[in-house]
């Protein structure tokens, strides 16, 4: 889902000097005893800066691993950019690990409160980074928030539920022989409520954290989703490239009509002996949505 930075982002531009510098060795010109006890020096250092490097180590926040490891992932990216198996891999498993502590976020704060007054639960918008490549942000949503269906043009993107329970149902274009417009496919056609397109499910389930990350493609995977909260919960995006309507990436907001309007059969078995669901998209504005920004209060990335 799109939603503007400018408010909440508070780091572009900032760039902090790592703490920990290592000083270099001093070169070996001394002979003798001094040498030797320079030699010995030297020796007791190492354990010392194994261990400072360790600890430097140590200390870069989960967050800064996903913004180096993101930068490695994307570093090649752009529109329609998809990384290698091995690099999702690499950046699913950053993801897989991380806890609603890694973010400076707890279920109890405002964010995930349902509205006192019954109105349209808010969705709340943490920014924590965007760059041309890629960008990584939170949304937080209350008991039966909702982010409406809305697509991902030409994206990669890392959907991870941080805690909570959220409804996730997802779609990817029909692009085989159901889309066709030949005789055998007329009665479908016919049954095409104007201004769709006919989309397969992907996805229809809930899920509770901790739970594996979500990726989806530019062509499969889900490129198309709904997320609505079952508890309070907060999911963390990665998208490769963000959205950018200079790019001709825009969001796009879908209605869903249920294909089993056609006439024909609504559904067909896989090789698998799955069922294949489909259903009818049609582009619409959003409704019910409000998403508000606020300010991430996490540990700091420091770019790059
Ligand atoms: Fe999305």
């Amino acid at each position: 889902m799109r939603v503007e930075s400018g408010l909440v982002d508070n780091q572009k531009g900032q760039k902090e000097k790592e703490i920990c510098e290592l000083k270099s060795e001093r070169s070996d010109s001394d002979g003798g005893d001094k040498g030797s006890r320079k030699s010995n020096r030297r020796r007791d250092k190492k354990p010392l800066m194994a261990a400072a490097t360790k600890t430097a180590a140590m200390e870069a926040s989960v967050i800064q691993m996903l913004y180096n490891t993101c930068r490695k992932v994307f570093a090649r990216g752009g529109a329609g950019f998809i990384p290698s198996s091995k690099e999702v891999q690499r950046l699913q498993l950053v993801l897989d690990s991380m806890t609603p502590n890694d973010v400076g976020l707890t279920p109890e704060m405002p964010y995930f409160m349902a509205p006192e007054n019954g109105g349209v639960p808010p969705i709340t918008y943490l920014h924590l980074y965007e760059c041309k490549k890629f960008s990584i942000g939170i949304f937080c949503l209350p008991p039966s928030g909702v982010i409406p269906l809305h697509n991902h043009p030409r994206m990669t993107v890392f959907s991870k539920i941080l805690f909570g329970s959220m409804h996730i149902k997802s779609y990817d274009w029909e692009t085989g022989a159901k889309n066709d417009a030949n005789s055998e496919n007329l009665d479908q056609l016919n049954a095409q409520p104007p201004g769709t397109r006919l989309a397969k499910i992907n996805t229809d389930t809930v899920f509770t954290a901790p739970c594996k990350t979500s990726i989806l493609y530019p062509a499969s995977g889900g490129n198309m989703h709904c997320f609505t909260a079952v508890t309070s919960c907060a999911v963390l995006d990665v998208l490769g490239p963000p959205y950018s309507d200079r790019e001709g990436r825009h969001c796009t907001y879908y209605k869903e009509f249920p294909y089993c309007s056609a006439p024909s059969s609504s559904s067909e078995l896989t090789s698998e002996g799955r069922r294949e669901e489909y259903a009818w998209l049609e582009e619409v504005p959003p409704e019910n949505l409000v998403v508000v920004g606020a300010q991430y209060g996490g540990p700091k990335i420091v770019v790059k």
